[in-house]
């Protein structure tokens, strides 16, 4: 009694359909935050504190909504972000996210706590398609080391670097923090030299919550953030990604900096009026989690391709009806912020 797919008309609705189907203890591990989920349900419902000011008159016969993420083309601003035990959803796990994203030519993060081997995720890759690495740094540094050198080797593209104040994972999954108490709490600032001299791959913060961490992660000489509450399941009641870009932004102007580190956010990202409102406040792109997620539990790599193809249509057909025809075009001025910043 599973809905055809061609029922599935908005990311959304893979999420109703894989409460459905999903074994219970793994819908929980996916779907759930921290503490009484706030941050989590404010990731999503943030983007409906900003209205567009759409423009008219703009030809837009010709949308294209390609750009380009840290030197790689993409198809569409968004990337498959990083998230841990594929195999909790699908039988094939994190290949699964890969032959998808190959055919919509979008990037993949990669997990450290995949289900599948890093080299496995790696072999599913064809062509020249990008795939990016996600750390956890480990108390070891001679195993951190080892494995960004071999990601670099096996021609991942970039280091995104989890940062989170200690614990990663939501405390109450006995076995997520099994897997996680390897990761260092130790890890700061200090330690980006390092992480300099070991890979040529350019490295990023994934995980920044506030704009003073903006400012010193470009003066630490990162190559670009993530602002991300990790999906509303760390710190309970800290803001959304949208909400701190949405602040950022002006800050950066005013002291020239707008542009020169790419800024990526996670969180709450389900429809492409989102990833619009993020791209016109100067994000390079997005991760997007748990839809594909669910969208590969319910119905394998089809979900996925289908899932990316409804962020695709309504992409193209927001860039159409705000009058932008290029990712370029994309700008604060077709925001109308005031009611995010009046609370
Ligand atoms: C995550 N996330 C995550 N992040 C990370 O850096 N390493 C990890 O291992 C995981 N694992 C993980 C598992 C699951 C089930 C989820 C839902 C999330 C966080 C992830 O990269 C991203 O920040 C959020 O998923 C973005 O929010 P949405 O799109 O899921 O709302």
């Amino acid at each position: 009694n599973m809905p055809p797919l061609q029922a599935c008309y908005n990311l959304m609705d893979f999420e109703t359909v894989a409460r459905e189907v999903m074994r219970k203890t793994s819908w929980a591990y996916y779907s759930s935050g921290a503490d009484d989920e706030i941050t989590m349900r404010e990731n999503h419902s943030a983007f409906h504190k900003i209205w567009f000011r759409p423009r008219i008159l703009v030809d837009v016969e010709q949308i294209d909504i390609s750009t380009t993420m840290l030197g790689s083309k993409v198809s569409i601003p968004f990337y498959v972000t990083a998230t841990a035990l594929g195999k909790l959803g699908h039988p094939e796990g994190e290949v699964v996210l890969t032959k998808a994203a190959h055919q919509h030519n979008v990037i993949q993060m990669i997990p450290t706590l995949a289900s599948c081997s890093f080299d496995e995720i790696v072999d599913a890759r064809q062509g020249d398609q990008v795939q990016w690495l996600q750390l956890y740094v480990n108390k070891d540094r001679n195993i951190t080391q080892r494995i960004v050198a071999h990601a670099e080797k096996r021609g991942c593209k970039a280091l995104f670097i989890t940062a989170s104040g200690g614990t990663a994972v939501d405390r109450s999954q006995g076995a997520a923090r099994a897997i996680s108490s390897f990761i260092d709490p130790s890890l700061s600032w200090k330690d980006i030299p390092w992480f300099k001299s070991i890979t040529t791959m350019p490295i990023l913060l994934k995980g920044i919550q506030s704009v003073d961490d903006i400012f010193r992660a470009i003066d630490a000489g990162v190559d670009g953030v993530v602002i991300s509450n990790h999906g509303g399941r760390q710190l309970d009641t800290t803001p959304s990604a949208i909400e701190i870009l949405a602040e950022a932004a002006p800050a950066l102007r005013a002291r020239g900096l707008e542009g020169r580190i790419e800024i990526y956010i996670d969180g709450g990202i389900r429809r492409a009026t989102d990833i619009l409102k993020a791209l016109c406040l100067g994000a390079k792109g997005v991760g997007i989690g748990r839809p594909f997620l669910y969208a590969m539990s319910a119905y394998g790599v089809n979900g996925v391709n289908h899932a990316m193809q409804l962020l695709k249509d309504e992409m193209e057909m927001g860039m159409r009806l705000i009058g932008a025809s290029h990712i370029k075009d994309l700008n604060a001025s077709l925001l109308d912020t005031r009611s995010l910043q009046g609370g």
